[in-house]
């Protein structure tokens, strides 16, 4: 039962005796007046509504620096259990980054060529005008190699549980691609299935697994994408309330 308007808790979080045996510290939220709020989020949302996968890279070099720091922003993803079950694997060597050219089309031959995306699954992809050629992946300066850590691995050799690994990764991917879009460069979310290859190319320990590459840099002067259009509010938002139905 809420006991006053002000305080509506009557479980405080943290609870005294957590306190003392865990650090807390106060948060420090930003409030904004309602009509800035409105501002920011529209803000945002163009932003967001600009990027583009993109399929047709730039060779100019990007600093390095660049990519570390769309890793912390995606590092601050919240996870299970704040295990953070990811590693960010960097190639800007062209000879690797041959390498993973070579085998991505390798397996890209068979799921475009061989039939092992069914046809429903081609077809889907039909109007994006993707196949087997991946040679985007020799010009972008970077890849970038998403892993998640499907257990942990402690110093000395012992393991843990990583909890809702494919969320929290799917989490920190989704801020890496915002983070490069509001930097100014230009990624794709890039699924080579059967992925296994990477592990082995890029000396991967056991317990990681490839979740999805993406090819960074800028795009090619002149890049086209796919004329796509984004669902509307009203096909992706529901509000469920108790009402009865009238
Ligand atoms: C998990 C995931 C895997 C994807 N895999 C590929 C891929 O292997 N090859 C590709 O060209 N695009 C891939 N894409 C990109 C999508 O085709 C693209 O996001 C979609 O067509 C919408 O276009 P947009 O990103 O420009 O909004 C993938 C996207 C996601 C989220």
């Amino acid at each position: 039962m809420a006991s006053k308007p002000d305080d509506p808790y009557e479980h405080p979080y943290p609870a005294p005796d957590l306190a003392a045996r865990h650090p807390f510290v106060a948060l420090e939220p930003r409030r904004y007046p309602e009509d800035e709020m409105r501002a920011r989020a529209r803000a945002f949302h163009e932003t967001a509504d600009r990027r583009r996968s993109v399929r047709m890279f730039s060779p100019e070099p990007v600093p390095r620096d660049l990519v570390e720091t769309a890793v912390m922003a995606a590092s601050t993803a919240p996870s299970g259990a704040h295990k953070q079950p990811w590693t960010f694997v960097a190639v800007s060597d062209s000879h690797l980054k041959s390498r993973i050219r070579v085998a991505a089309e390798e397996e890209e031959r068979k799921n475009y060529l061989e039939n092992r995306m069914n046809a429903e699954w081609q077809e889907a992809l039909a109007p994006l005008g993707t196949d087997h050629h991946k040679e985007y992946l020799e010009v972008a300066p970077w890849i970038v190699v998403l892993f998640e850590q499907r257990y942990e691995v402690r110093p000395d050799g012992t393991t843990r549980t990583n909890y809702y690994v494919k969320e929290s990764v799917g989490i920190a991917a989704g801020l890496f691609v915002a983070a490069l879009h509001d930097m100014g460069l230009a990624t794709l979310p890039h699924t080579p299935s059967p992925m296994a290859f990477l592990r082995t190319l890029l000396g991967r320990p056991a317990n990681e697994r490839p979740f999805v590459m993406f090819p960074v840099g800028h795009a090619l002067d002149g890049a086209q994408v796919p004329d796509l259009r984004r669902k509307p509010l009203a096909e992706i938002f529901v509000e469920v309330t108790d009402d009865p139905v009238v």
